[in-house]
């Protein structure tokens, strides 16, 4: 059972939490941030799954929350500065891992978590690729559940901002069934979340 106690006491300890490349955030920002992303998506989490991607994971900002969904936690992020302050917090230990580069997976994995990631990623052509390769890597049944900034931002030039329909798309193309769940502002702007599910 996750004990938000337990997690809200534990990132306040931390003070001040920095800065990872432009970002910066306060342990309390971060951390009230994480309970809400968390609490948006909770109910398409399967309660229990063999092995869960957490991809894109940054400083493992939703690591306590899924942790408590999986036996194997598999935090993917390229970012060495944010892999760093992710593997300090959680450690390599039993059940727990966190990587640059997704590790070979072998179609048995239950659910992919792409915490406002896919927005990163710029290139269609990657995104793509990426999202046949989740297919690949997950069982029959699995899901990806991904929240992502569908508003239109001129400000937010690192942000690759598409619609809701061109994420149905990419997903689609992948060959995973694409349901838009909710529209929910975060910072203000406009996140659609989408559970996209592998046929059986
Ligand atoms: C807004 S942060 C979200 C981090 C985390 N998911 C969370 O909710 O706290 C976006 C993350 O996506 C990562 N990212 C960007 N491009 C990526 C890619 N091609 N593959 C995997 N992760 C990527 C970044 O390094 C960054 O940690």
């Amino acid at each position: 059972m996750f004990d938000a106690k337990y997690w809200e006491q534990r990132w306040m300890e931390h003070g001040e939490f920095g800065t990872i490349g432009r970002a910066s955030f306060s342990s309390w920002h971060y951390y009230r941030r994480g309970v809400e992303i968390y609490d948006a998506i909770r109910e398409h989490l399967p309660s229990h799954c063999t092995c869960l991607i957490d991809y894109g994971c940054g400083a493992g900002r939703m690591t306590p929350y899924l942790l408590a969904h999986c036996d194997q936690y598999v935090g993917i992020e390229p970012n060495p500065e944010a892999a760093d302050r992710a593997h300090d917090r959680f450690g390599m230990h039993n059940g727990v891992g966190f990587w640059m580069e997704p590790p070979v997976m072998g179609g048995g994995v239950e659910a992919i978590v792409f915490s406002m990631v896919m927005q990163h990623i710029v290139d269609d052509g990657e995104l793509e690729s990426l999202l046949k390769r989740c297919n690949k890597w997950l069982k029959p049944g699995g899901k990806i559940i991904a929240l992502e900034n569908t508003s239109n931002n001129d400000d937010a030039p690192h942000i690759k901002f598409r619609s809701c329909g061109t994420y149905c798309k990419l997903i689609s193309d992948a060959a995973l069934r694409c349901t838009p769940i909710a529209e929910l502002r975060f910072d203000g702007e406009r996140h659609t979340l989408f559970v996209a599910t592998k046929e059986k």
